[in-house]
């Protein structure tokens, strides 16, 4: 399956899934392109080792429809069939997400519905839960809302802050950003209303 990933940052959770790929663990797969709407993503520094082309699509002063249209037909062109949100920070438009129907994902720093949206650990700890974790799901036109493929659960600590329990959050998202996609691109789920229900 031909992947395009896109960011905006620090990239860790890109560098998880193209290593995954490359070492085989995501059978059959190639990363085709990481697109990122940020000059200055670390990520981008981080695909170029692995090998893997980069494309900057900036908004440079468009409407996201603009923006997503030039993205779209980047990742057309390049005959991508699966699209992975790995920290990318804008959302979509309908057309992107009409173009890619459940082909796309997102990784997200709690356990959905709850904190969607931007500081998501900062909100856990803020609420006072006593878990949290993070959740792989596909990509639908409401924020952090389409079904969930994945969730692993993190403890929150008594003392923890949104750096320390992002940490802790972020060891596990590598990992199961990678086994979501394992059944993704093994054909290995069918998706019935919200649910995603593995065969
Ligand atoms: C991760 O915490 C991810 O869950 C969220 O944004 C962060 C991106 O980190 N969507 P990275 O760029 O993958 O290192």
């Amino acid at each position: 399956m031909k992947i395009g990933i896109l960011i905006s940052g620090r990239g860790s959770n890109m560098a998880a899934i193209v290593e995954a790929v490359q070492s085989g663990l995501i059978p059959d797969s190639e990363v085709i392109a990481v697109i990122s709407d940020k000059t200055s993503a670390e990520g981008l520094i981080k695909a170029k080792e692995r090998g893997i082309d980069t494309l900057v699509i900036s908004r440079n002063g468009r409407t996201r429809e603009e923006h997503d249209a030039e993205v779209v037909t980047e990742l057309k062109k390049r005959n991508v069939e699966l699209v992975c949100l790995a920290g990318y920070m804008r959302l979509l438009s309908s057309e992107f997400i009409r173009a890619f129907p459940n082909r796309i994902t997102n990784i997200h720093p709690s356990l959905l519905p709850s904190f969607k949206g931007l500081n998501a650990q900062q909100q856990a700890i803020d609420y006072g839960v006593k878990v949290s974790g993070c959740t792989v799901h596909f990509v639908d036109e409401a924020l952090d809302h389409g079904a969930i493929i994945l969730q692993k659960t993190v403890a929150v600590l008594d003392d923890d802050t949104a750096e320390t329990l992002s940490a802790r959050i972020l060891e596990h998202e590598h990992a199961l950003y990678v086994e979501a996609l394992t059944i993704i691109v093994k054909r290995n789920f069918e998706i019935l209303g919200r649910r995603v229900i593995f065969r």
